[in-house]
C-alpha cells in the first residue's frame, strides 16, 4: 500500500503537534508548504490553539490543516491516524512510553516513520522487535532524526564520503555555548530530562537488549584501536578545555550505523567516540554534580521522583517546564568537531581486505558543523527533511524498508547536502599526513 498511496493522502502527519518540540516541527512545515500536512494529538482544543499560534508567527494560511485526534492509549486511534498519511513525525515523549504504538501501527498500516528519540533502549528495542516486520510491509522507520544524533551520525557518514582513503577512527567532540548575562539559562524542555532520568533508570534492559540486537552483527575487533583518553581529558582539537565521555545517544546510533553498512555493503566499520567539551571548569563541575544527580537518585522510584519533581533543582536550572526562551535558543550554538585517522589511497593500493589492515594509519582530517538553535530549531527541520526525503528519494533509501539509523536510511541520499542549504554544512578544516 506505501508505495501505490493516492495523492488525497497527506504526505507528514506531526503527531505530538502540541507539544514544545511538535510545535516547531509544525512551524517548519507551515513555513516550507509545499507539501501536505495534518497536526495530530490527543487533544483537539490544544491542536487548534497551535494552527492558530502558527499563524501568528508565520502568516502562513493553514485554515487547509487537517486535525486528527488520536491517543497512544488507544491503538485503534492511532492506527487511524497512521492510514492518512505517508509520514509520521512523531514528536511524542518520552519515547518508551509513547513511541511504540505508533511505530507499530505505522507498520501495520504500511507507513513511514520518523521521530526525534535521544533513548537508545527505545530505538534498539524497535529494531530488534520490528525490523524485519518493517521489511514484511515496506516500512521505513527512522529515529534520531534531530539533535540527537544526526550531526554526529551523518557527520562520521560526512567524514568518510570525504577521507581520501579509509577511516579506521573518528572522535567527535562537540559543544554548547549559550551566550547570556544569565549565570544559567534553561535550554532543555522538561520531558527530554524526564526521558534521560528514565533511561538512565533502565539501563539493565537496555544491556539486554542491545545483546540480542548485536549477536545479529558480526563484530569484529578493529586494529588499530580508537584511541583510549581518560574520564576527564584535555584536548588540542578543543583549544584544550575539559572533554568528558558523552553519556546521551549519538555513540550508539553511529556504531549501529556502521554495523548495518559493513554487514549490508561491506564496507569497513568505523570506531567512534563522543566527547562534550566543557566551556570551563565551573562547567565541568557543573556536569559532573547533574551527572551525580542521575546516576545515583535514577536508580530508584523515590529517586526519580525527585528528579522530575525538582528537575529545574537537579539540572542546576539547565531544563524547563516551559521549555527554553527565545532568547536562549537564539543564543546558542552547538559546534561538534571531528578528527579522525585512517590510511591514505596510496597506502592502500596493495590491499584487498580492509578489515585486516594492520599498519599504522598514516593520514587526517578534521571536520566541523556548527549548528544554532540545535536542540529545536535544527532538530525541527532536520525531521521534516528527513520525511520528505523518505519521500522524495525512496530508491535511494536501503532497499525494501526496516528500522533504522539515520546514517544507515540515508546514506545514499542526499540528506548531507539538504542540511547545507539549510544552513547546517559540514566543513573539512584540515587534512595531512601524519
Ligand atoms: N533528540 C533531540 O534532539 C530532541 C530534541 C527535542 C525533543 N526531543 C524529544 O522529543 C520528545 C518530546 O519532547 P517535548 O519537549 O516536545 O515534550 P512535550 O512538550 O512534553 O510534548 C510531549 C507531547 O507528547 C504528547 N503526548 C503525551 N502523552 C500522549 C498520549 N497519551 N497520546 C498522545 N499524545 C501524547 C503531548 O500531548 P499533550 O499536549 O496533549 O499533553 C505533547 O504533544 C521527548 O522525548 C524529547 O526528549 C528530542
Amino acid at each position: 500500500m506505501n508505495k501505490n498511496m493516492t495523492s488525497q493522502i497527506i504526505d507528514i502527519i506531526i503527531f505530538g503537534a502540541t507539544g514544545y518540540t511538535g510545535q516547531c516541527v509544525v512551524e517548519q512545515c507551515a513555513r516550507i508548504n509545499n507539501f501536505s500536512w495534518a497536526i495530530a494529538g490527543r487533544n483537539v482544543n490544544k491542536l487548534r490553539e497551535v494552527l492558530t499560534n502558527i499563524y501568528t508567527k508565520t502568516g502562513k494560511d493553514v485554515t487547509q490543516v487537517e486535525i486528527i485526534v488520536a491517543d497512544v492509549d488507544d491503538q485503534k486511534s492511532i492506527n487511524a491516524m497512521t492510514k492518512k498519511g505517508k509520514v509520521i513525525i512523531n514528536c511524542t515523549g518520552p519515547y518508551r512510553f509513547y513511541g511504540e504504538s505508533v511505530v507499530k501501527a505505522c507498520i501495520e498500516e504500511g507507513i513511514h516513520y520518523v521521530d526525534v528519540t535521544g533513548e537508545p533502549e527505545f530505538m534498539e528495542k524497535m529494531q530488534l522487535k520490528y525490523h524485519d516486520l518493517a521489511k514484511t510491509s515496506g516500512s521505513y522507520v527512522v529515529s534520531a532524526c534531530g539533535m540527537d544524533s544526526v550531526p554526529a551520525d551523518i557527520g562520521v557518514i560526512h567524514f568518510m564520503k570525504n577521507f581520501n582513503g579509509q577511516v579506521n577512527y573518528v572522535e567527535a567532540y562537540m559543544a554548547l555555548t549559550v551566550n547570556t548575562n544569565k549565570i544559567v539559562e534553561p535550554f532543555l524542555n522538561y520531558t527530554t530530562w524526564e526521558s534521560a532520568v528514565h533511561a538512565l533508570a533502565n539501563m539493565n534492559s537496555l544491556r539486554s537488549i542491545r545483546k540480542q540486537l548485536f549477536s545479529k552483527y558480526d563484530i569484529v575487533k578493529l586494529l588499530p584501536s580508537i584511541p583510549r583518553r581518560s574520564v576527564i581529558h584535555r584536548s588540542e582539537l578543543c583549544e584544550n578545555k575539559y572533554c568528558l565521555p558523552f553519556q546521551g545517544s549519538d555513540r550508539s546510533v553511529v556504531l549501529r550505523t556502521q554495523m548495518f553498512l559493513t554487514k549490508e555493503w561491506n564496507l569497513r566499520p568505523i570506531q567512534c567516540n563522543v566527547y562534550l567539551v566543557c566551556r570551563s571548569a565551573f562547567t565541568l563541575c557543573a556536569l559532573l554534580i547533574i551527572g551525580f544527580f542521575l546516576q545515583v537518585l535514577s536508580k530508584f522510584e523515590f529517586g526519580r521522583k525527585l528528579l522530575l519533581k525538582y528537575s529545574h533543582i537537579f539540572s542546576l536550572g539547565v531544563v524547563s517546564r516551559n521549555g527554553p526562551t527565545a532568547e536562549s535558543r537564539q543564543n546558542s550554538l552547538f559546534t561538534m568537531k571531528f578528527y579522525g585517522e585512517g590510511w591514505s589511497k596510496d597506502m592502500l593500493k596493495e590491499k584487498d581486505d580492509l578489515k585486516t589492515i594492520s599498519e599504522p594509519t598514516d593520514s587526517y582530517m578534521v571536520t566541523a558543523v556548527e549548528i544554532p538553535d540545535a536542540g529545536y530549531g535544527f532538530t525541527s527541520i532536520c525531521a521534516v527533511q528527513c520525511a520528505l526525503i523518505i519521500l522524495n528519494e525512496f530508491d535511494k533509501l536501503p532497499p525494501g524498508g526496516g528500522v533504522y539509523t539515520p546514517g544507515a536510511a540515508f546514506y545514499r541520499t542526499s540528506l548531507i547536502e539538504t542540511l547545507a542549504e539549510n544552513g547546517f554544512q559540514y566543513k573539512i578544516l584540515h587534512t595531512g599526513h601524519k
